[in-house]
């Protein structure tokens, strides 16, 4: 049995099973691409993040309605209970819906509709994370929260994702100070595949809580330095590093390096249906590529519960 857990980093669009995307589809009447589901499986072999987000983009258009948010984030919470997860905090992409014509209420409603349910369903509490893509233009992301803050739509705080090199945190300032006046949480992916640097922007300018990915902050040891002293949450994806061939292989892969250096990271399964798995793959993968023992494996579940965003009596729950 794992100690509970938390899951940090997860994209809901990220979780779209190959099935569930061709039925959502076909419901909708939707053409896709693939011809079968044969044919989309066929394309999850990726070169770098890029090559992942073109198909992650295709297919989450399937997504139209409210009962569909609501569909995908209870399936998820099912998987993710059965992963041994007991406190979750959900990213979506509102941008990659409301540029089609999707209000960002259909998709804020929907996924909170499942969210409402977690606790008596599957004893899981939540956060919801609306992220913006690093990619468009950062009076987009504005207009976005303006209208979601404006709006009272329930969410818990900001990401920021997408394509990352030649993105820096710094053109969203404007962004984050909006989000942390109003009393959100914010959050960023950074150190993925963009240099350390962005790690250093999104701490000093953007004032993270915590640094999605930042594998890339092992390059710059005054960065780590500061990561360890200030004890910054780095939430990690081994799965998907490897899958965007950030990292080359598993055995290359920084986590044991991260833990001797104490840092506090979690395990994370970021975008599952792509990656070849759920949090609990990603322990697996881990455990088994580094033989990580029962102590380890604690450290990394309690990384987790000190990472989120919990209240004093729900973190002493959970430990
Ligand atoms: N969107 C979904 N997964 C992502 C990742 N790993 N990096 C950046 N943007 C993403
Ligand atoms: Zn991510």
């Amino acid at each position: 049995m794992r100690p509970p857990v938390a899951e940090l980093h997860l994209h809901l669009e990220g979780t779209l099973e190959p099935a569930f995307i061709i039925e959502t589809a076909s419901k909708h009447g939707i053409e896709l691409p693939w011809r079968s589901l044969e044919h989309l499986e066929a394309q999850y072999d990726f070169t770098d993040l890029q090559s992942f987000l073109d198909l992650l983009y295709v297919n989450l258009e399937v997504l139209r309605d409210e009962d569909d948010f609501a569909e995908v984030t209870r399936r998820y919470l099912v998987r993710a209970a059965a992963a041994g997860v007991r406190h979750a905090e959900i990213f979506f992409d509102v941008q990659a819906h409301t540029r089609r014509g999707i209000p960002a209420e259909t998709v804020v409603r929907g996924i909170r509709s499942a969210l409402d349910r977690s606790v008596a369903d599957h004893g899981m509490t939540t956060k919801l994370i609306m992220s913006f893509w690093r990619d468009l233009p950062a009076e987009d992301a504005m207009g976005a929260l303006t209208h979601v803050l404006g709006a009272g739509l329930p969410i818990d705080g900001i990401g920021l994702d997408s394509a990352e090199v030649g993105y820096p945190p710094s053109l969203f300032v404007e962004v984050y100070r909006m989000a942390r006046d109003a009393g959100l949480h914010v959050v960023a992916h950074a150190g993925e595949e963009g240099p350390a640097e962005y790690v250093w922007e999104a701490l000093d300018l953007l004032h993270v809580e915590r640094v999605d990915h930042g594998i890339r902050s092992l390059e710059d040891p005054e960065l780590v330095e500061r990561l360890v002293r200030e004890r910054v949450p780095l939430t990690v994806c081994p799965l998907s590093n490897v899958r965007l061939r950030t990292v080359e292989t598993m055995a290359e892969h920084p986590l044991p390096r991260m833990l001797e250096l104490g840092l506090l990271v979690s395990l994370n399964s970021d975008d599952p249906a792509y990656f070849g798995g759920y949090l609990d793959a990603n322990f697996d993968a881990v455990v088994a590529e580094f033989g990580l023992d029962a102590r380890a494996v604690e450290q990394l579940a309690r990384n987790s519960i000190d990472s989120a965003f919990l209240e004093p009596d729900e973190r002493a729950r959970l430990h």
